[in-house]
């Protein structure tokens, strides 16, 4: 098995003439958690929306474990095990905490209409949510209807209905966007936890989060990419530092 479990070769999307991702040889190893980072209309978002298949690309090719997802469905691709935190783990706003996860569990186990309606199933479900819930640390907001629990929380409680999908690959977009540090420091912790034994693919603009937790970092600027490599070299490399020039960013990352 190849070492990377993500590769795209001269991936490209055009928006009517504007090329918002130009010939991405993006390649993601295996066990790591890899960041995908760059200023503010860079194409981060947009290769996201191509590897989940939110969008075709004009050209290029998508490998997921060696094989070509590229034309696929995104449910497909899903069911391989590359899943967007909050893509199929949107969680629904008046049911609990518990509830949701329990729905996520139930989404991998099909459609097995059956199965639901007995109260045993119903027992090993909740179960295996409250477990879910407590690997996240949220058990203590398991019956909170969702859309009570602090903004802090919510993105852990979309990683839980994602882990409910066991996936191999998790691609998350910005997951300390808009927090405070204690909740950031929360969110770095979980990140570092549920990357075992999975590889993580993030876009992430904190830079000191991306320094402590991510094994490799590629700078996407303009659609291209711009640098690869891990962060202590990233982050000294002069295309790299020019492209932060006017956000000290990068270098106030060491802490
Ligand atoms: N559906 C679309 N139609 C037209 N242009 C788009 C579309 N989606 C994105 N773009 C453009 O493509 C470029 C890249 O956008 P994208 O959202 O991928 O950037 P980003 O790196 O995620 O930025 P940010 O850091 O602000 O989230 C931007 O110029 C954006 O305006
Ligand atoms: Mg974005």
């Amino acid at each position: 098995m190849s070492e990377f479990i993500l590769e795209t070769n001269g991936l490209t999307k055009e928006f009517k003439g504007f090329v918002a991702v130009s010939n991405v040889d993006l390649k993601v190893q295996r066990g790591h958690i890899h960041a995908l980072i760059g200023p503010n209309g860079a194409g981060k978002t947009t290769v996201f929306n191509l590897l989940t298949k939110f969008l075709p690309p004009t050209s290029g090719s998508i490998l997921f474990e060696g094989q070509d997802i590229t034309r696929e469905a995104p449910v497909v691709t899903a069911r391989r095990g590359m899943v967007r935190s909050f893509q199929i783990s949107a969680t629904f706003p008046n049911l609990t905490v518990l509830e949701n996860v329990r729905i996520g569990l139930q989404r991998t186990l099909g459609t097995e209409f059956h199965f639901w309606r007995s109260k045993k199933s119903l027992d090993v479900l909740n179960g295996r949510a409250m477990e879910l819930l407590e690997s996240v640390d949220l058990a203590g907001f398991a019956d909170t209807v969702t859309v009570e629990m602090p903004y802090g929380r919510k993105r852990a409680l979309e990683i839980a209905t994602t882990l409910a999908l066991d996936p191999k690959m998790m691609l998350l977009d910005e997951p300390t966007q808009g927090m405070g540090s204690e909740d950031i420091a929360r969110v770095v912790e979980l990140i570092r936890k549920v990357s075992a034994n999975r590889t993580i693919l993030m876009v992430e603009h904190n830079l000191s989060v991306v320094a402590n937790l991510c094994d490799r970092i590629t700078v996407l600027t303009r659609g291209s990419i711009l640098a690869e490599g891990p962060y202590a070299e990233v982050s000294k490399n002069p295309k790299v530092l020019e492209a932060y020039v006017g956000s000290d960013d990068i270098n106030d990352a060491h802490h």
